[in-house]
């Protein structure tokens, strides 16, 4: 066994959409304690979703003590700290005082669409391909590092002057980690920054024609390590414990699924579904809609690449049919309620909230409910909220076969909503794969787990971490192909008919 003596767990925080979460692993990648608090969501206006990354910081200096005395250990047993965060989600702050300089814009977020469907108007959209690999869109990062700086009075001048810092969530908790204001690190890893469209994809290093495109002063910006940093040691929160690793949660989830080898694959659903398959050392141009990105960047070797269909709108579906809708008290009672009809009733929802993400990318996208008839009860529309999430993932993963030439093997699946029975054996049957969920199904904190495992030696590589996942659960197809086309027909018209609904 690889490790420190007397340092038996590694630390995984996972900063996501709703929550933060802090779980404990052993060395075989056994769970050993959970904190989790949720934050709150701002909607100041219909398509913006903000953070308080005050608030989350907060959470963060609370649940990271707790989930070290829930497993019974002293923080000096812990052999080092790996994050995890949701991406793009944009913090600016006062590097003298730590304190926030705006909201977080969350990347569920569309105030940035216009200001990227100008950029596109004026002709960049091929320079960002070639150069970030990212097609654009008010999704990234940096054209909502542009809209905070060109909207918060006096941002600019600061970030000219080195008087504002921008970052990502990791990005933000690692500076605080590491000091704050008394010399806290200012780093961001690789995987978070192939999401803002200001980072070149070949070199890892930010891209001044991009900078320039986006009017983005470079004082403003993190400096880029690999996932397993350096990041240094933490002086508050767990005073002492180095932090090995950083990554965005989704790649982590990948990493957690032990998808290392090119052609794997894992989807995770959460507020959204975000598909990844494992390209190796290639970056794979995508023609379909999905984006090439960082899988992760262990130190000292190369870089491993993804192709990622993302997804905004699944589990956040389910929410709103229970919140905004009341037809169910809780999100799992979807199933139930699902269970009371033998099919969609005709019916189909297109969840567009923020516009389609992957493969369409049409911010002009907006939600529809097609098929109405008197016939329609509730249940039939439950069907056709979890059906939702299946053809969404079918679109990406067809994306994802024409893209790379090798039709998906079996899909790896993670995330609250594979509890549901009923969605999985759909998505089974749309993708015509097995679909397989691990017995640990946190892999978003097991691969930030992994991350800062591998960078401070706790576990001596990835062949190693692959024997620790096991398998829970498995769907195979059963549905009936001539049955399967017309659906995927009536799914696509319907989305057809979502597109370019927003003025
Ligand atoms: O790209 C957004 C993604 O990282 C958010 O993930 O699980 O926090 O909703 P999640």
């Amino acid at each position: 066994m690889t490790g420190t003596p007397g340092r038996s767990v590694v630390a995984a925080i996972d900063q996501g959409t709703t929550s933060t979460r802090c779980l404990l692993f052993d060395h075989d990648g056994q769970m050993v304690s959970l904190t989790q608090r949720e934050h709150r969501q701002h909607y100041p206006r219909p398509g913006w979703v903000e953070h308080d990354a005050e608030e989350i910081w907060r959470v963060v200096e609370r649940i990271v003590p707790e989930a070290v005395r829930q497993a019974g250990l002293e923080p000096a047993q812990v052999a080092g700290l790996g994050i995890a965060n949701q991406r793009e989600t944009t913090v600016v702050w006062d590097p003298a005082t730590g304190r926030v300089l705006a909201p977080a814009i969350t990347w569920q977020d569309t105030r940035a669409d216009e200001l990227v469907a100008g950029l596109v108007a004026d002709g960049h959209a091929e320079e960002f391909r070639r150069r970030s690999g990212l097609t654009p869109a008010g999704y990234f990062a940096g054209p909502r590092l542009r809209w905070l700086l060109d909207h918060v009075p006096g941002l600019r001048e600061r970030a000219g002057q080195g008087r504002a810092l921008f970052g990502t969530m990791e990005s933000w908790l690692i500076w605080q980690l590491t000091g704050g204001p008394e010399g806290g690190r200012h780093v961001t890893d690789v995987t978070n920054a192939s999401r803002t469209m200001m980072m070149d994809l070949r070199t890892h290093t930010w891209d001044p024609v991009l900078l320039d495109l986006l009017e983005v002063p470079p004082a403003v910006l993190p400096e880029i390590v690999p996932t397993t940093g350096p990041f240094g040691a933490c002086r508050t929160v767990l005073p002492g414990v180095a932090i090995g690793g950083a990554i965005g949660d989704q790649q982590a989830a990948l990493v957690g699924q032990t998808c290392f080898a090119p052609g794997e694959a894992k989807c995770t659903y959460g507020t959204g579904a975000f598909v990844l398959l494992n390209t190796g050392e290639r970056i794979v141009d995508s023609h379909h809609g999905l984006i090439p990105t960082v899988a992760y960047h262990l130190r000292d070797q190369q870089p491993v690449y993804a192709l990622e269909g993302s997804i905004a709108v699944t589990g956040s579906l389910v929410q709103w049919f229970r919140d905004a809708l009341e037809m169910i008290p809780t999100a799992p009672q979807i199933e139930t309620l699902a269970r009371t009809v033998e099919d969609n009733g005709g019916c189909y929802i297109v969840p567009a909230f923020s516009g389609l993400y992957a493969p369409r990318w049409r911010a002009d996208a907006r939600g529809i409910v097609v098929g109405l008839t008197s016939y329609v009860r509730r249940g039939h529309l439950a069907r056709a909220v979890l059906e939702a999430t299946g053809w969404q993932t079918w679109e990406v993963v067809r994306a994802m076969d024409a893209d790379s030439g090798i039709p998906l093997a079996a899909l790896k699946v993670d995330g609250g909503m594979t509890a549901n029975h009923l969605l999985m054996q759909f998505v089974a049957d749309v993708l015509d794969v097995p679909v397989e969920r691990p017995l640990v199904s946190e892999t978003v904190s097991l691969g930030a787990a992994y991350a800062a495992g591998l960078g401070i030696g706790f576990w001596a590589d990835l062949e190693g971490l692959r024997r620790n996942w096991h398998r829970a659960a498995r769907w195979t197809p059963t549905i009936d192909p001539e049955h399967r086309a017309r659906e995927a027909a009536n799914w696509s018209d319907a989305v057809n008919r979502a597109l370019g609904w927003s003025p």
